[in-house]
């Protein structure tokens, strides 16, 4: 658990602020007028510290039975912000709301408790979170009896704990990543008492399992391990999620097939770097491979897993994934840059040579496997031939898409001490380059699509058009095709008779639906 306090007061200015009470570790301080009570701050120090101790399993349930009332005739509101790990700690969150009586409303002005689940990997997401907080701070002033909490990644950053203490006294609750299933008691402290709760241990707890979780649709996530070691220097996750610790496979296991069990068709597995699962079992030589073998066993349609590190990628792993069966054939794998020199200099441990024997291997493997990745442009330091070198990565390696970024200095990590040289004007034209030949790439590989069949998962109806239903074939690509909404939640068959730069469109095939409604 963090100290409250010291390292923290380079964000924060204690000297102006009275300490009111000290009691079991937790200090309540007033500062400009408001009444703060620190159980603990974050530390970027301990968030960095990867500790030999070893990580316990707790089964026990989250919330006291004196709590399970304690929403009743009440409602709750979360607003998610960034990537899938924080959508599922959304559905952690809601299902512990919901196991203490409270009711989801997605009209904010109704809502007893308001959390903004926020993100921290870039800067305009942080600036986002404060936006809306300006907002919230109105609906505060009219209904002061509304709890107002902030988690998530942002919440781990010393930064902005002490911008929100400093500068947004109207936030009620501030808690940390590892601190989730401690909510039913942060909600209780921030009911009764009269003070802001912060919350936020800087070093990862242990494994909670059994904490409740509220997933809707066909689609499920499970976590298999959370942190990440690999400390790529641009990145705050390695401080904001911990160290990496897996969850036992057992564990795992038994949630996949209850998910199968209800019904569920989809279910993606995730980790921030899910190719490490299980480096940190001292009991067991049971790795990311031998996981994927063992999901190949549960009767559920598809499995896939997000996200990957080229470094851990073993070639278990490869063979495991090219058995198929309910295994699909997209791997989504970051490469970042496409210039040797970048790469390391943000610390990713393998050179432009590694990644693209790994797609060879991979390929060779599994000849129709869609890959997909992440790139970042604007790296300190990054020069134009560089940037060409991540242009022509693409093309060699052929993804069908690509999330990019601009390079965004998160305080703390070793990046953000680099010469930051590279113009915005550049940085942005750069951007557009990438996105340009992002969707010329995405284009071609929906063409190879052409005239073939596939079993398209329809997830719901098109935005734009009720009448069309969007789905995703096993390979994660967009298809719009026109049916009934009951096919919703169903795999259809379908021919590919047409493609854009994002989805494509299909007819199904009636004939082979009939045998299947007759059967
Ligand atoms: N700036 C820009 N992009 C980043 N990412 C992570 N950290 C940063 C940063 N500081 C991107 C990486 C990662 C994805 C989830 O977010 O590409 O794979
Ligand atoms: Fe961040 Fe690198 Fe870990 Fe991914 S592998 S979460 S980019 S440090």
């Amino acid at each position: 658990m963090a100290s409250t306090g010291k390292d923290f007061s380079k964000y924060f200015d204690f000297s102006n602020a009275k300490v009111l009470n000290e009691s079991d570790g937790k200090t309540t301080y007033r500062i400009n007028g408001r009444d703060i009570t620190i159980n603990a701050a974050p530390n970027y120090k301990d968030e960095k510290r990867r500790g030999k101790e070893e990580i316990q399993v707790h089964y026990e349930s989250a919330i006291p039975p004196e709590l399970m009332e304690l929403g009743k005739g009440k409602t709750y509101n979360i607003t998610t912000y960034g990537c899938q790990m924080n959508e599922h700690d959304t559905e952690v969150m809601k299902g512990i709301f919901e196991q203490m009586g409270y009711l989801p409303t997605d009209d904010r002005n109704q809502a007893d408790v308001i959390l903004l689940n926020t993100c921290a990997v870039r800067e305009n997401a942080e600036d986002k979170v404060f936006g809306e907080l300006g907002h919230l701070k109105h609906l505060k002033i009219e209904k002061p009896g509304l709890i107002l909490g902030v988690c998530g990644c942002m919440s781990q950053e010393e930064s902005v704990v002490g911008r929100i203490m400093q500068k947004h006294g109207f936030v009620d609750l501030i808690f940390g990543t590892h601190n989730i299933h401690r909510l039913p008691y942060l909600l209780q402290d921030a009911l009764f008492g009269k003070e802001m709760v912060v919350e936020v241990w800087s070093k990862e707890g242990d494994i909670i399992e059994n904490l409740p979780k509220k997933r809707e649709g066909m689609r499920g996530w499970v976590n298999i391990m959370y942190g990440c070691d690999k400390f790529c220097t641009y990145c705050i996750v390695p401080y904001t999620r911990g160290k990496e610790r897996s969850r036992r496979p057992e564990d795992v296991i038994a949630e996949v097939r209850e998910l199968a069990r209800q019904g569920f068709k989809e279910i993606t597995l995730l980790g921030q770097n899910v190719n490490a699962y299980g480096k940190d079992f001292e009991d067991r030589d049971y790795r990311f491979g031998d996981l994927m073998a063992d999901m190949a066993k549960i009767d559920l349609p598809r499995i896939r897993f997000t996200t990957s590190h080229p470094r851990d990628f073993d070639d278990r792993l490869i063979d495991v994934l090219a058995e198929r069966g309910n295994l699909v054939e997209h791997i989504h794998l970051p490469v970042q840059s496409g210039s040797t020199e970048v790469l390391k200099r943000m610390s990713r441990k393998y050179s432009r040579e590694l990644y693209l024997d790994l797609v060879g291997k991979i390929k060779r493997a599994i000849p129709d496997a869609v890959l997909t990745t992440d790139i970042i442009v604007g790296f300190p330091g990054e020069t134009e031939e560089q940037f060409e070198e991540t242009l022509s990565l693409m093309k060699e390696v052929g993804f069908a898409s690509a999330y990019t970024f601009i390079y965004s200095p998160r305080a703390g990590t070793p990046a953000a001490d680099m010469e930051d040289n590279i113009p915005e004007a550049v940085k942005k034209a750069r951007l557009a380059r990438l996105n340009a030949l992002v969707g010329e790439l995405s284009l071609q590989s929906n063409k190879l699509m052409l005239g073939q069949t596939f079993e398209v998962l329809i997830e719901g109806q098109s935005k734009n058009n009720p009448d069309v239903l969007a789905g995703r074939t096993r390979t994660n690509k967009l298809v719009h095709m026109k049916g009934p909404a009951s096919w919703i939640g169903q795999f259809i068959e379908a021919r590919v008779t047409d493609v854009q730069t994002w989805y494509v469109k299909a007819e199904p095939i009636i004939e082979e639906l009939k045998q299947e409604a007759v059967s």
